[in-house]
């Protein structure tokens, strides 16, 4: 690899791509790549993900098995585990997982054993760029420090003095805006923050993405790029957990908060709306924002707002469990022996994905109040253990008018697009509705308890 190669260098055809995590958000950004005319590598450290990919199969729903295959086939794309590849890479995307610990807080360690095993490979002019969402700094205390461990240098600079600064190897952070399942913006039409170690490591990086993304918006450090993300996922966490609230209000001064969005929606400016239900859900937004808050400790700053949507958002499953309870009770039944169907366990509708599901804690409450609890999902034939939750053997009913019908309430959790609603409530004695997905629902509204 050239010792002198320049940002531009990124600018070229036929590059070599390397992205570490090949999930939700590095599957198709490797995809995009190969579409542009790249040659990708997916490196992963699950061998049945890798032997999937290399075998031309999808194992996430939306991402299309079809392009999967064109690309293995036309040499663009293959996966490996084997990271010594990585030397033959000129750029490595890194995509791992950004969680929370058990206490709450970020939990860096896919980040840190990827730098760890990028080190023994990294080559002169390589660029590297994180794109795993996490606190400002990650990029320059964390992921440089271990990169320059062998020598390499990659000087932190932002003045205009430092726009030729001699660099080993390049680095930037860049955050990803997927948003799986989203059929109006795909990776290619959504702008691209990117923001670089030093102003060469900034260039190098808008010129890859360049390539692939409509349009790249540049800033002045990788701190500012990796704050930009927050901002984004702390704006829709604090507008959910405000309208969650004033669902509450609503239902006790008994307004339809739905018809109100729909109302104030209409305001052509300064107004977006933003939809109550039953708890946060998925790996960002429940999880983001904590990492600001821990980050911001080392500042003595409390990010209240953050603190105090969280509050309110994971209160919502517990209110979804006194809805069931109360409209049980109108009934003259209790929850404690209660037979229960919940609908949906993906933690939005229409998407495989259960992380922080709100549904999970739903069902785990239920259960704990004494309830019989039973699940459908299209999405999820089966359950199994996860960190927080053990629903081993746990498997999706078949919905018919006899099941729904056999269950003393049916919960909507996610408002799927499959399910026919019309005939979920012409066959259940009750429906607890915690998105308003019965909206058009016109028979039966007495069985209907929006929550
Ligand atoms: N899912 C989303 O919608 C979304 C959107 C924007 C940003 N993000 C962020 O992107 C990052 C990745 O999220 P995701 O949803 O793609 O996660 P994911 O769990 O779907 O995928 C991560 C992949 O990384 C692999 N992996 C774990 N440790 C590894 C290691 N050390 N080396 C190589 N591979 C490793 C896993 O096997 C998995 O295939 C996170 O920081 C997340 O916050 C996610």
């Amino acid at each position: 690899m050239p010792m002198d190669r320049r940002p531009e260098f990124f600018k070229g055809a036929q590059l070599k791509v390397g992205i570490i995590g090949c999930g939700y958000v590095g599957l198709p950004l490797a995809l995009r790549f190969a579409e542009a005319g790249h040659k990708v590598t997916g490196f992963d450290t699950d061998p049945a993900k890798v032997s999937q990919l290399n075998a031309g199969r999808s194992y996430i729903e939306h991402i299309s098995q079809a392009k999967i295959q064109q690309y293995v086939i036309s040499r663009h794309f293959s996966a490996t585990t084997d990271f010594a590849k990585l030397k033959e890479i000129d750029a490595i995307l890194i995509c791992v997982p950004t969680p929370l610990d058990e206490r709450r807080e970020p939990d860096l360690s896919y980040v840190k054993q990827t730098a760890e095993s990028i080190l023994p490979n990294l080559q002169k002019g390589h660029l590297v760029v994180l794109e795993s969402t996490t606190y400002p700094g990650t990029t320059e205390e964390l992921v440089l420090p271990i990169l320059e461990s062998n020598g390499m240098r990659c000087p932190i600079a932002s003045d205009a003095a430092s726009d030729n600064i001699p660099c080993d190897f390049f680095l930037a952070f860049s955050p990803e805006r997927e948003d799986p399942g989203n059929k109006q913006y795909g990776l290619a039409q959504i702008p691209k923050v990117v923001g670089g170690v030093n102003p060469p490591s900034g260039r190098a990086a808008q010129a890859l993405y360049a390539q692939v993304v409509s349009r790249v918006i540049p800033v002045s450090s990788t701190r500012a790029a990796e704050m930009a993300k927050l901002l984004e996922n702390i704006f829709r966490c604090v507008n959910i957990a405000l309208v969650n609230e004033l669902k509450l209000l609503s239902l006790r001064m008994g307004i339809d908060i739905w018809e109100v969005i729909d109302a104030a929606s209409t305001k052509p400016f300064g107004f977006m709306p933003f939809y109550p239900g039953p708890g946060l859900g998925g790996h960002c937004i429940p999880v983001d924002p904590f990492y600001l808050s821990w980050k911001a400790r080392e500042y003595d700053f409390a990010t209240r707002f953050i603190e105090l949507a969280g509050e309110i958002n994971t209160s919502m499953p517990y209110h979804v469990v006194e809805a069931v309870a109360t409209a049980l009770n109108k009934q003259k039944k209790s929850l404690n022996g209660s037979k229960l169907l919940v609908l949906g366990v993906a933690y939005k509708k229409d998407v495989d994905d259960l992380r922080e599901s709100p549904t999970l804690k739903i069902m785990q409450l239920l259960q704990g109040r004494g309830a019989h609890v039973e699940y459908n999902d299209p999405y999820f034939p089966q359950l199994h253990r996860m960190r927080h939750y053990n629903y081993e053997g746990m498997k999706s009913v078949p919905l018919s008018p006899q099941t729904l019908g056999a269950y003393d309430g049916v919960i909507v959790a996610t408002d799927h697009s499959t399910y026919d609603y019309n005939a979920i409530v012409d066959s259940s004695k009750l429906v607890v509705d915690t998105r308003n997905a019965t909206r058009r629902v016109a028979r039966h509204r007495n069985r209907i308890v929006l929550c």
